[in-house]
């Protein structure tokens, strides 16, 4: 039989008999001739009230079923609802239980959970209305990015998830290997008696991706603008709110964009998605303001009408020395800033999105551009209140002889890296790009104050469950 989902059946034309609803029950309550049920499908944050009322049918053996988690389906007309704030609801004429739900032992209840716990039943919280408005608007907002660049004429590219290159160069990177480490004993050893993978599967030894960007510039010196949206990896200890081993990253990648292209775009495209996420998602965003952050519609309006600030890093640091003594980490000339620097220039200092360039080149990656100074690269961190760092980018060192000695210094191998390098022999431009993580924008939008909390299943240090 067909059926409808409830956002379709709560957005109806008109009153329907015989309408089909399947989902599970929230909550049941009785009354002395009428029962209540909160039915939800996960379609929208929405329930649909059913209502069994005797003169329908008897649904005594039934009703006993109908508990917190029961999956059912129920037949019945959709009618203009009596209560407030809903416009329909279902009178129950036909009831089928797909699977019964044991209110002993179903670890989700009604009654306010914390989110710790959450963690460890986290194939079951979806079902909470937090988790799934948070997955509603974790899709929403892939959408919407994937929209922004779509209108934007960017072309969505592939970059691999296993590769032989460490883009940040930071060693934060988990082997991929088709050798049994489990096998210490069978392992192929080099004659020094090192793991030898020259006789893994690739013939040497490959990572999981940190980053699609090196791969992504060289689709942008052939498409012009590009955009990748994929998993990425990090090894790094960090048990921090905002760090996460495996994350989704958008990373654009634009021929002929110089630094300042760049930040125009980074903030455009941050404010877009957030207002369409807005558009979309009002009512999963209205239960977040209310139950989880207060504060979250005026940081919201922060993020979307402020013009965000251009800081160059030597005025940060200025601005930082003085505030030192409230500091875990004191700032110099030098120091790379930690989220509590870049949240009092972001909260208290110029309480709007800060946009921070002009890093020193030991506190960058290899690939930013060398200003004529010769000790800051054009690198850039979009700053967001709560949060910190949210985007990461920079113009590339697109000279050749420059980013040779640049490589050196980082001890990094140019016969690795040819490939790169080939870039600015062969018509090579200036260009740019940047690199979002989307859980970062996910704890941005919904107010949610932990990244375990903004993706179905977070991998962090000491915890890969399910
Ligand atoms: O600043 P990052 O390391 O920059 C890059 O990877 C560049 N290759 C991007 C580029 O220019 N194409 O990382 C970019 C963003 C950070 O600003 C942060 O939002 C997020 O990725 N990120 C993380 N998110 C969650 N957990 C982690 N461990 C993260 N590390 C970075
Ligand atoms: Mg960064």
């Amino acid at each position: 039989m067909a059926f409808s989902t409830i956002k379709e059946l709560l957005h109806s034309a008109g009153p329907k008999q015989a309408s089909v609803a399947r989902g599970w029950i929230k909550t049941r309550r009785d009354s002395k001739s009428l029962s209540f049920a909160e039915l939800n499908d996960g379609s929208c944050r929405e329930n649909l009230q059913v209502v069994f009322s005797g003169e329908n049918g008897d649904f005594s053996s039934v009703l006993p079923s109908l508990v917190t988690g029961a999956a059912v389906e129920i037949q019945g007309d959709l009618v203009p609802s009596p209560a407030a704030g809903q416009k329909y609801e279902l009178q129950a004429r036909q009831v089928r239980v797909y699977g019964g739900c044991d209110p002993e032992t179903y670890p989700i209840q009604k009654k306010k959970t914390s989110d710790e716990f959450l963690r460890t039943v986290a194939h079951l919280r979806p079902r909470t209305n937090k988790y799934a408005a948070m997955l509603r608007i974790r899709a929403e907002l892939a959408y919407s990015i994937h929209t922004y660049f779509r209108d934007n004429g960017f072309h969505y590219v592939h970059t691999p998830i296993i590769t032989a290159s460490d883009c940040e160069g930071a060693g934060q990177m988990f082997t991929a290997t088709s050798l049994n480490l489990g096998d210490m004993k069978s392992l192929p050893r080099t004659k020094e008696g090192e793991i030898d993978f020259s006789k893994d599967l690739f013939g040497k030894k490959t990572y999981l991706t940190v980053s699609g960007q090196l791969e992504g510039e060289t689709l942008a010196m052939a498409l012009g603008k590009i955009y990748t949206f994929g998993p990425t990896f990090r090894a790094e200890n960090s048990n921090t709110y905002r760090h996460c081993a495996e994350f989704w990253m958008i990373e654009p990648e634009m021929a002929f964009y110089e630094l300042p292209d760049d930040m125009e775009l980074a903030e455009d495209f941050v404010k877009s998605i957030t207002r369409r996420t807005m558009e979309n998602c009002a009512s999963d965003l209205e239960l977040f303001a209310k139950f989880v952050e207060p504060a979250l519609m005026g940081n919201l309006k922060n993020i979307t009408e402020n013009k965000y600030e251009r800081l160059p890093y030597t005025d940060a640091v200025a601005i930082l020395e003085k505030e030192n003594a409230r500091f875990e980490t004191k700032i110099s000339w030098g120091v790379d800033l930690s989220s509590e620097h870049e949240r009092f220039l972001v909260e208290h200092y110029f309480k709007k999105p800060v946009i921070l360039y002009n890093k020193p080149k030991d506190a960058a990656a290899f690939y930013m551009k060398l200003n004529d100074d010769g000790r800051t690269v054009r690198g850039m961190d979009v700053l967001v209140p709560r949060i910190g760092e949210l985007i990461g980018g920079s113009e590339r060192e697109n000279r050749l002889e420059v980013l040779e000695t640049k490589m050196a210094d980082f001890n990094i191998s140019p016969d690795a890296y040819g490939w790169y390098l080939d870039l600015r022999r062969f018509g090579s431009v200036p260009h740019s790009g940047f690199g979002l993580g989307f859980e970062r924008m996910m704890m941005l939008i919904t107010g949610i104050s932990n990244i375990r909390d903004v993706t179905a299943y977070p991998r962090v240090p000491g915890y890969a469950e399910f």
